[in-house]
């Protein structure tokens, strides 16, 4: 086995408010249940942008963005081939197409009741795959960068049929949508509401489409995405909430659940809520960063609505949610942009300009010289 190297190159932010530059950092310390990819595609996820800034907390700089990533696999630590803890990681063999989502890391204890529940994304020790801590202290890093490395059991084998372009949003965007779809029945006979058409709204619509559901509508501050919405992703109706006067009468009571990827301040949540339907379910998966705004009881207690959240997906959300894509050809709208223009495309996600996932491309300059 090769020597392990010390240092990785990526884009690296150094505080709040200055461009990321391409230079070194320090990845986790090699392990024998690690596996190091070579990455090839790394989508834009809102939580890079969030993290930036250090929106939701002082982020602990130095930092590596992105957690959408796919790749290939370089190295694989020796105890890979018996992992007691995951029996699909197994199967990694170097030179397979894999990827790795939001999360790298979770205690993986028998007394977990997250854990032991196959329920990862909610353990109280979980790392994140960048921002992050591992167990021995190690900062994580993320895939904007030519390598990363981390524990096997959150890395995924891509399925044949998913380009890696396309199959690297859904490793966040993709399975933060799919887990609360498959969770609260979305399927035949289920009508939902998908807010924010953006990196996960989008592929929120073509998910929910994929399970079967009887009406899928796309809910967006103005009409500018009606056409690729219903066109396009197969949205069956769309509501402009900055447009449509009175939309939250006209379309009361037409929903059974609605996921919710608002990201910014100010949220009609009030009227989104007259949207569902009696004892109808209300998650938030978008994570603005100001608190939600005020509500009163009645919008809860008249329909008997319920509102939840969730938080990415398991190991095992995130198999099903590749194969159904494999499947029923779930691919998200992407624009790949090559690793070294990482800095333009924060800005034009920030910007909201993402039609509708930004992926960065490793090699993409240099292949076309
Ligand atoms: N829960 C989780 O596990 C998880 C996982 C990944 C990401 N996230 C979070 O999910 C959010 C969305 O991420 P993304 O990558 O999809 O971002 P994105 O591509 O920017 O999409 C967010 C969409 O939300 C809508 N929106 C933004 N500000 C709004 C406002 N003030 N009021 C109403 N709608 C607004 C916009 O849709 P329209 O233009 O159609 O209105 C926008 O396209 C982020 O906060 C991110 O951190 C959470
Ligand atoms: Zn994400
Ligand atoms: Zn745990």
């Amino acid at each position: 086995m090769s020597e392990q190297a010390k240092t990785f190159n990526g884009w690296v932010a150094h505080d709040a408010t200055n461009p990321l530059t391409f230079t070194t950092f320090t990845p986790k310390p090699f392990t024998e249940t690690d596996v190091e990819i070579r990455v090839t595609h790394c989508g834009i996820c809102g939580t890079d942008v969030h993290t930036l800034r250090s929106g939701w907390a002082p982020t602990d700089y130095p930092c590596v963005v992105g957690h959408e990533i796919v790749g290939i696999v370089e190295r694989i630590g020796s105890s890979v081939p018996t992992l007691a803890s995951s029996v699909a990681s197994r199967e990694i063999q170097v030179g397979d197409r894999v990827g790795v989502g939001a999360q790298s890391g979770s205690c993986l204890k028998a007394d977990c009741d997250a854990c032991a529940d196959g329920q990862e994304s909610y353990c109280t020790r979980m790392t994140g795959t960048y921002n992050g801590r591992y167990a021995d202290k190690s900062k994580s890093y993320g895939g904007f960068a030519e390598r990363w490395r981390g524990p096997a059991h959150f890395v995924f084998k891509i399925p044949d049929a998913l380009p890696s372009a396309e199959a690297a949003p859904l490793l966040c965007g993709g399975v933060t949508v799919f887990a609360p779809l498959k969770k609260y029945g979305v399927g035949p006979g289920k009508k939902v509401g998908i807010i924010g058409i953006g990196g996960l709204g989008h592929v929120g619509v073509l998910f929910a489409k994929a399970l079967g559901a009887d009406r899928v509508v796309a809910i967006s501050r103005s009409s500018s995405k009606k056409a690729d919405a219903i066109q396009g992703l197969g949205a069956d109706a769309f509501i402009a909430t900055g447009e449509e006067k009175g939309w939250a009468k006209t379309h009361s009571r037409s929903l059974d659940v609605i996921i919710s990827t608002v990201s910014g301040p100010d949220m009609p949540l009030a009227q989104y809520l007259r949207l569902l339907k009696r004892e109808g379910v209300f998650v938030q998966v978008g994570a603005p960063e100001d608190p939600l705004p005020p509500l009163a009881a009645f919008s809860l207690i008249q329909k008997g609505v319920k509102i939840t959240g969730s938080n990415i997906g398991s190991p095992e959300d995130i198999r099903q949610m590749l194969s159904l894509a494999a499947e029923k050809r779930v691919l998200p709208w992407i624009q790949q942009r090559p690793m070294e223009d990482v800095n333009a495309a924060l800005v034009d996600m920030h910007d909201g300009k993402a039609r509708y996932r930004y992926v960065l491309q490793n090699g993409a300059k240099q292949a076309k010289l």
